[in-house]
């Protein structure tokens, strides 16, 4: 447990002595440091949940806490100012020092089920894509780091229009693979396409498509057929989806997301038919369409039926989601399930959610949460694109990302190209990152890829710098034995906000949180670093300021996990 909670706690203890209780107490740090390090506002909630005067019950909690709390005093309405004794402070830093989870606040473990990434087959990867995986891979560490138990799945968008679009371009050019051959009775070939043919055939067929309706059915019908189990296309098209496969993998590998199961919405196929079996009793023809009631009386937004069966009797997305938590509830029973997309898929989540609780494909004990995230804006205001207006695949934006670095690293540096690409990485997930996931934001290369200000590099730099220091020093083991100056003093004062930190984001489900304090915390370092000569001080001070590095260090080395932003040794 943490200091601040364990002081939290004590705090419990002595209002169960005056007779007050609150559910929460919390410690928070000042905002008038000159009184105190840290304010506790709880007097006012007590004052109105008594009948009391705030000055009084705060005079009471005053004259009551032990002498861990130095330089108490109270302020009008009813605040009391902190501070912690030193020697408190510093034997707990010491024990961070030793264990980080000593910053870490586990809460009951829950079994969540992670729903991120979410890129479609045989489709490039672009820019708006990025958010998912970004988001979704961090809160998962995060889950991880606080106790939770972790389950996560990339759920493939593999159908769709894109598979009757590359397989109507295929029977164009390549009319005598067997897969067109209904009588077709041997084994069928292994396809030699690569990512980038798929591509190709693409958008060659969307052109193509979008210019004559004649063709544009046949996308319609290929894509029916695999959706009624046509074995020939379905093989055809399995096979294509594999392919592409490899290309987002090598992306998300790159982004340094991992998933532990690799399911799409044809997985889920299997599980159709259970699940509309347990829907029937709720659904009912809607212009020839399947549909389930999802409205409830106090809703004040509109909520359209939600569509589950198509007039022509094929699944769509919603059919596919339901199948979907049908068989994970099944499977792995967890406490949540979250998923993370764009905002614009809201209101479908909301649908689906009801559907299943209403239907009883999930039990009410079990949590179906939609993180929605806004979107990323080029300078204009509107999606980031490419230069001549187009969609930017993600590939392209973190090739121009790697432009922009390369020529900044150091010459004499060996790996350049691997540091080069951690550092585009770097840029890329801590700009996503640092804006609350709700709001959209403006993706600005030059400000985010920059080695100053609050940015991936500017915090990859300070942890160069404090790997190089400590390695300098030779120095195995760390002690910290004082507070020898303001800027330590809030370095450590920052520290010890972690814990708190930690908890918002999670709350939250938003990372902002934690790339502040990264931000904060390297800002503080490098503040004191520039000013202080650390190796050539005397032994007492120079230990101490070599333990202040290595909590430093250890800090942003846990934090930059959880975000999945990998370090490197030189820049
Ligand atoms: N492939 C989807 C898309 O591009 C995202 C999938 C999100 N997850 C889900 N279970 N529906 O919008």
């Amino acid at each position: 447990m943490s200091f601040i909670k364990e002081q939290e706690n004590y705090l419990k203890d002595v209002l169960k002595e005056l007779n007050y209780e609150l559910p929460n107490v919390l410690i928070l740090p000042s905002n008038r440091r000159e009184l105190g390090d840290y304010q506790l506002n709880i007097a006012m909630s007590l004052a109105k949940k008594y009948h009391k005067s705030p000055i009084y019950i705060a005079n009471e909690i005053v004259n009551k806490i032990d002498d861990r709390f130095i330089n108490v005093n109270v302020a009008n309405p009813g605040f009391i100012n902190f501070s912690f004794k030193e020697e408190k402070v510093l034997e707990y830093l010491n024990e961070v020092l030793k264990d980080f989870n000593r910053l870490v606040d586990k809460h009951p473990t829950k079994k969540v089920f992670l729903d991120y990434g979410g890129a479609n087959a045989a489709k490039a990867l672009h820019v708006g894509h990025m958010r998912s995986p970004n988001i979704g891979e961090a809160m998962k560490r995060l889950a991880k780091l606080l106790g939770d138990e972790t389950i996560s799945d990339v759920h493939l968008g593999d159908l769709g229009r894109q598979a009757g679009m590359l397989i109507s371009e295929l029977k164009l050019r390549e009319p005598d693979l067997p897969f067109f051959d209904e009588n077709f009775k041997g084994e069928y070939p292994k396809l030699t396409y690569t990512p980038a043919d798929l591509g190709e055939l693409y958008v060659s067929a969307n052109i193509k498509a979008n210019e004559d309706e004649e063709r544009m059915q046949e996308v319609r019908d290929i894509t029916a057929e695999i959706d009624k189990g046509n074995k020939r296309y379905l093989e055809l098209w399995k096979q294509l989806v594999n392919i592409s496969i490899v290309s987002i993998k090598e992306v998300y590998e790159k982004l340094n997301c991992h998933f532990d199961l690799w399911e799409g919405e044809l997985d889920s196929f299997k599980d159709v038919p259970k699940m509309l079996e347990i829907l029937k009793p709720y659904l009912h023809e809607s212009n020839g369409a399947l549909v389930m009631d999802v409205k409830e009386e106090t809703d004040t937004k509109e909520m359209p039926p939600l569509i589950v069966i198509k007039k022509d009797g094929a699944t769509i997305y919603a059919t596919r989601d339901l199948a979907t938590i049908y068989s994970r509830v099944k499977r792995f029973n967890p406490d949540e399930i979250w998923y993370f997309t764009d905002n614009r898929q809201s209101l479908y989540f909301e649908q689906v959610f009801r559907a299943s609780y209403k239907a009883g494909l999930v039990p009410y004990n079990c949590n179906l949460l939609h993180f929605g995230f806004g979107t990323i804006n080029g300078s204009d205001g509107k999606p980031f694109k490419t230069r001549d207006g187009g969609v930017m695949e993600l590939k392209t934006l973190i090739e121009q990302i790697s432009d922009m670095i390369r020529p900044k690293i150091k010459e004499d540096i060996e790996n350049k190209e691997e540091v080069c690409e951690k550092l585009t990485i770097a840029t890329l997930k801590f700009a996503d990152l640092m804006s609350f996931r709700n709001t959209d934001y403006i993706f600005e290369p030059l400000k985010f890829s920059s080695f100053d200000g609050k940015t991936g590099p500017y915090i990859l730099y300070t942890v160069v710098r404090l790997k190089s220091l400590l390695k300098k020093s030779g120095l195995k083991e760390f002690k910290i034995t004082q507070v020898p100056n303001q800027k330590v003093s809030a370095i450590f004062l920052k520290v010890l906000e972690l814990p708190q930190v930690l908890e918002r984001s999670y709350n939250d489900k938003s990372l902002n949180y934690i790339t502040d304090f990264l931000f904060e915390l390297a800002s503080l370092f490098n503040k004191f670093y520039n000013n202080h000569h650390i190796l050539t001080e005397s032994a007492d001070i120079k230990n101490t300021y070599l333990g202040m590095c290595k909590l430093v260090y250890n800090i942003m080395h846990e934090l930059l996990d959880v975000l999945a932003i990998s370090e490197v040794d030189r820049m």
